[in-house]
């Protein structure tokens, strides 16, 4: 597929989505989250794909925000209108039935940092920065800053980030456990390839089951979560992967997992 602002590469079954405004720092204009959202539905739908990942063009921005020059006119009803597109995109990336690994290069700031929590997984090179910003240009996050935030690093936290602005360092964004690992710049991409490479080879379908049924439980009381456990449970157990997985280890072997 061809893009504008994107760049997209198949490797094995791991498929990148850079985000190629590198002169911008990345910054998500209308043009790119649109094609954010052909991409991600092409590779949702794609069987040959089993993980993305998201990054960004250049060694300096994963995404340094919305396009600031497309926000600076907007109307109280445009305003509304573009925070929903976003996060419908935001959405349905959270929502793909195969891992998506964000690998942060560079600045994560607004956009950036809400399209990072939006996937699943996140690797930071030791350069990166992430923040949400909006307060200093008078705004808020609209892209689901100031609920993600909170439920990745706890209240406290993220009302320091989202009402001071400022900017955390890779290291210190571990430690906050908004990242899963922090990597030296040279080995982001490879490192992040290869553990995308180890999520392609495990069962598709129990891999689906595990990201809808944690992110559904969460949004709910624990009694509906674990019923909703259950029902992905019994869904798991109805597959040929289980049989095949099952059997495997009983006759120690590796499994051949089909996503059936
Ligand atoms: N929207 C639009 N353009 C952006 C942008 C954004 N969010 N972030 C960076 N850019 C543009 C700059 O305007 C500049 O364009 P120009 O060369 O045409 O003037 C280019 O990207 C390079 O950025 P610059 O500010 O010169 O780089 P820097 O190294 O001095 O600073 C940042 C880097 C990330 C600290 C700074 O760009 C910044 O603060 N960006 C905005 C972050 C933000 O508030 N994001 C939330 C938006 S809701």
């Amino acid at each position: 597929m061809e893009f504008k602002t994107l760049i997209l590469e198949h490797q094995d079954a791991t498929a990148t989505v850079t985000i190629n405004r590198a002169e911008k720092l990345n910054a998500l204009n209308s043009a790119t989250i649109a094609e954010l959202d052909t991409a991600m539905k092409a590779l949702a739908e794609d069987p040959g794909v089993r993980a993305v990942i998201l990054t960004g063009a250049g060694e300096k921005a994963f995404v340094a925000g919305a396009d600031i020059s497309e926000l600076a006119g907007l109307s109280r009803e445009q305003g509304a209108e573009y925070a929903r597109r976003g996060q419908a995109v935001f959405r349905y990336i959270e929502q793909m039935p195969k891992p998506v690994l964000a690998a942060v290069n560079g600045f994560a700031l607004g956009g950036g940092c809400e399209l990072a929590m939006a996937c699943h997984l996140r690797f930071a090179s030791s350069t990166a920065r992430f923040g949400q910003p909006e307060i200093n240009l008078g705004i808020i996050p609209g892209y689901g800053g100031t609920q993600r935030l909170p439920r990745l690093i706890g209240k406290a936290r993220a009302l320091q980030l989202l009402l001071t602005g400022e900017m955390l360092e890779a290291a210190r964004a571990l430690e906050w456990g908004l990242v899963n690992k922090v990597i030296e710049p040279g080995q982001l991409m490879p490192e992040t390839k290869k553990f995308a490479e180890l999520l392609a080879a495990k069962a598709p379908l129990a891999t689906q089951y595990i990201l809808e049924a944690l992110y559904r439980g969460m949004e709910t009381d624990l009694d509906s979560a674990l019923s909703i456990e259950a029902d992905y449970f019994g869904k798991a157990c109805a597959t040929e992967d289980m049989k095949e997985g099952t059997a495997a280890f009983l006759e120690k072997r590796a499994p051949q997992f089909k996503g059936k």
